[in-house]
């Protein structure tokens, strides 16, 4: 999708449709004022008969004959200024709205939002037709993209222009990026192996000169002592991998942000096999990955002054007769022992052998993405993915990065206090910590590797997928790292 800022007239900017709000007492913003006016009024007769439902996000398509664009479609906000959330559900009903036309023009910048201004306002616009124009097509034989390409974000004027464009580059960026990570999370395990994730990695080191791909095999990883991500990979016939695709396009001495992602690729739970119901839904269980997958190729894309490194560990977690058992124990890279009383819990052994690698980058703080518990469903249901840090301005930080772009968090608790419960009588530290608190225990797996620098963990498993009707990968929180690494440049 291509996105573009400009100053247009509506009488003249030629689009197939020009996406236009209208208040509660349906009054139409400047642009569509003119546009009324130049058809004869027929947009304010259409809404006297009351065609527009009153709902916020409401959308009415109207066939237009004078000024540039093709048809008109009608939006419906509710009394202004407007909320943040409710700009959000405008600009994502009006971009669902046009997804099989090939290209829109959006006034949705002259609708007042409480404590936003016109570069949030792109930005989330931007952000919503980009994510409305994604379909999953390369399984079917037969299967149309959607035609949307072309996306314009209407400025007022010169001086709002700036800010417009600015909106738009971090919303096309973030779209960008959830697509890239949408496609990956959506791809079976049969496709998307390690392998795969492999050589996607490459692909884009080949494709920019500031980004460099390297890759840690079975071999390698033996070598180096990674004993706990090779606990989950040897059960499996497919080759794990430990990639990192390093972005320099920040300041050379500039530490780089380091993010870590779960790509298991397939997850059976292992010999602790899990239930039938529903396993195919784990093959979303690398949408860590994914998404740093889509971090990074929006950061080359956009060619962010920044240094990030983009660390995945894949691997499929299959039960064999060369898999763990429960009761077996592991030596992390670290040096500390594990014992494994549930295979099923294996985003942790791979983890934390990543996490200890990471250190080498030097990072300035390191933060880890994994579709970790399903207890942390539980906690949090669908709509925040929980954030975990050893640092408050870390947290704070990607809280507020959450609340800008949408894409939200919770800070959940990383207390002392848990960290008993993962006590063995066997080694340093069992691998589950018992019915209670999963997704808290499971963090504070997880920060006894962490303990050398500033670090986060968003455990994504109720956020990075939707089920029923609507299955598929939602891209998160890839506009959430965006967010927070562009604010930081
Ligand atoms: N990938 C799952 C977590 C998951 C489950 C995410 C369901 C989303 C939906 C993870 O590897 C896992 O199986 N975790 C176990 C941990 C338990 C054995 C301590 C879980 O959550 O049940
Ligand atoms: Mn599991
Ligand atoms: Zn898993």
């Amino acid at each position: 999708m291509q996105f573009t800022a400009k100053v247009t007239d509506i009488l003249k900017q030629r689009s197939a449709c020009a996406i236009l709000p209208v208040d509660n007492k349906n009054r139409l913003s400047d642009s569509g004022s003119a546009l009324d006016k130049a058809n004869g009024g027929l947009l304010s007769k259409i809404l006297k008969r009351g065609d527009l439902g009153s709902a916020a996000g409401s959308t009415l398509m109207v066939p237009t004959i004078e000024g540039g664009a093709e048809r008109a479609l009608l939006v419906r906000t509710s009394k202004t200024p407007i909320s943040q959330a409710e700009f959000r559900k405008v600009a994502n009903s009006s971009a669902t709205a046009v997804t099989s036309l090939k290209d829109a023009s959006s006034y949705l910048v002259e609708v007042p939002v409480t404590d936003a201004d016109a570069t949030w306002q792109a930005a989330q616009t931007a952000l919503a037709a980009g994510l409305a124009s994604y379909k999953f097509t390369r399984c079917h034989s037969d299967a149309k993209p959607n035609a949307l390409a072309k996306f314009t974000v209407h400025a007022a004027d010169k001086k709002q222009l700036k800010g417009v464009q600015k909106g738009v580059e971090l919303g096309g960026g973030q779209a960008l990026g959830s697509n890239v990570a949408r496609e990956l999370g959506n791809l079976p395990g049969n496709i998307c192996t390690p392998s795969y994730l492999v050589g996607e990695a490459k692909a884009l080191a080949k494709k920019h000169a500031k980004l460099s791909t390297s890759v840690l095999d079975n071999k390698k990883m033996e070598s180096l002592g990674m004993g706990s991500f090779m606990s989950v990979a040897k059960g499996s016939d497919e080759p794990a991998a430990m990639i990192a695709m390093n972005y320099k396009g920040g300041k050379a001495g500039q530490k780089p942000i380091v993010l870590v992602g779960k790509g298991i690729t397939f997850d059976t739970g292992g010999i602790s096999l899990k239930p039938g119901a529903a396993m195919d839904e784990m093959k979303f269980d690398m949408c860590g990955a994914a998404s740093v997958f889509g971090v990074m190729n929006a950061l080359v894309e956009m060619n962010a002054p920044v240094n990030v490194v983009g660390v995945v560990a894949a691997a499929e977690n299959m039960p064999s007769g060369r898999a763990s058992k429960p009761g077996d124990i592991v030596t992390s890279m670290s040096g500390k022992t594990i014992e494994i009383l549930n295979t099923d819990a294996e985003g942790r052994l791979v983890l934390c052998d990543a996490l200890t690698w990471a250190g080498k980058f030097k990072p300035s703080v390191v933060i880890d993405v994994a579709t970790l518990t399903g207890a942390c469903v539980i906690a949090l249901g669908h709509h925040a993915t929980g954030l975990y840090a050893n640092q408050d301005k870390l947290a704070n930080d990607l809280i507020a990065a959450g609340e800008t772009s949408g894409d939200r968090a919770w800070r959940m608790p990383l207390w002392d206090e848990y960290q008993p419960m993962l006590n063995s009588n066997f080694a340093d530290m069992q691998n589950i910590g018992g019915r209670e608190a999963g997704s808290v225990t499971a963090a504070c797996f997880l920060a006894r590797f962490a303990e050398d620098y500033n670090w986060a963990h968003l455990d994504i498993a109720g956020s990075a997928w939707k089920s029923g009707a609507a299955k598929g990968a939602t891209g998160r929180p890839v506009p959430l790292l965006l967010q927070y690494i562009l604010n930081k440049k």
